[in-house]
């Protein structure tokens, strides 16, 4: 049988590396950068997909530095929006399978239970406004889509928007302050982007075109999780647990975001692990690199 030619943007940040890591062997896999492709031209990404002719396109750009979002709505709208469109009205054009992820913080937090994909979206700041744009344009622009909601990810390639993922946040702090205060009233589900890479795989061989809630199991406060991280990495400042009224910001964000994975379970695809789990087995690769 031939193999699925797949096409990944986004291939140098955090969750397309891992995705083009998982991938390649397993299909033809074309990574594209930012320096190959812009979203938000439309004739710009026909002229680099065409020439392609791919059966899958991954979108990972994103525009998701929340602050950034905040003073920027129209750079934010115009990547998570547009960028959005422009690669929902092609895959109908170009005949691929559309994989798109997004967040969590589509939510306010005010169910204080895991959310399903069939809840109510009510996105608190710029940033989770525009993905919602970007989903919703998708649903109606595109006739083969994943959406696919993901939520605090971490891979052992840097976030290029942020600069990092939350463990090396805590490396730093570990490093630089007397002690550590980590949040213990936001609680998500925090998601490693290997096990993304692996369930994406899996969705993609499917018809099964629908929106996706994919992150880890159980839910957990920053707190927690970062109680597992010292432990792991034997970081020997001390950590306290406080309320996020202590570090007061301009941008609101859902206190409470965890999601549960509805519809893979549904259709018996949801292979996503325990967050400690796949946190330790991040953890132990990561202690490899240092
Ligand atoms: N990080 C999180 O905790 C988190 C949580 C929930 C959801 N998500 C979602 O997960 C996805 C992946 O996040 P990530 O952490 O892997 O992001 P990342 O490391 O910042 O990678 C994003 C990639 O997209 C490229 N890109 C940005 N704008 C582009 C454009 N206009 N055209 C083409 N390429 C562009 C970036 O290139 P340059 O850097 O060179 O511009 C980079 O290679 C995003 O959709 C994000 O919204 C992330």
């Amino acid at each position: 049988m031939q193999k699925l030619k797949v096409v990944v943007i986004g291939a140098n940040g955090q969750l397309g590396s891992d995705i083009s890591a998982y991938f390649s062997g397993r299909c033809t896999l074309t990574g594209l950068t930012h320096e190959q492709i812009e979203i938000t031209n439309l004739d710009n990404v026909r002229n680099v997909l065409s020439s392609l002719k791919p059966d899958v396109v991954i979108n990972t750009a994103a525009y998701h530095n929340v602050p950034k979002c905040e003073e920027d709505p129209l750079r934010s709208f115009e990547i998570n929006g547009l960028g959005a469109l422009n690669l929902a009205k092609l895959s109908t054009e170009l005949k691929y399978k559309f994989v798109h992820y997004s967040t969590d913080y589509v939510f306010d937090g005010a169910k204080q239970q895991a959310y399903l994909e069939s809840d109510c979206p009510n996105p608190l700041n710029v940033y989770a406004l525009t993905k919602l744009d970007g989903e919703k344009l998708i649903q109606n622009y595109s006739e083969r889509y994943f959406i696919i909601r993901v939520a605090g990810i971490y891979g052992l390639t840097p976030c290029r928007a942020k600069g990092g993922n939350f463990i090396d946040t805590m490396v730093k702090a570990a490093a630089a302050r007397p002690l550590v205060k980590v949040v213990n009233d936001e609680v998500l589900t925090p998601t490693s982007t290997q096990e993304i890479a692996r369930n994406t795989w899996e969705l993609i061989q499917t018809e099964a075109y629908d929106l996706y809630h994919m992150t880890a199991q159980e839910a957990v406060s920053w707190y927690e999780f970062a109680r597992v991280i010292f432990k792991e990495l034997d970081l020997k400042t001390p950590l306290e647990s406080c309320s996020a009224s202590e570090f007061p910001s301009p941008v609101k964000r859902p206190l409470y975001s965890a999601l549960e994975n509805g519809n893979l379970k549904k259709i018996n695809l949801d292979l996503m692990g325990h967050w400690k789990t796949a946190l330790i087995d991040y953890l132990s690769q990561y202690k490899a690199l240092r």
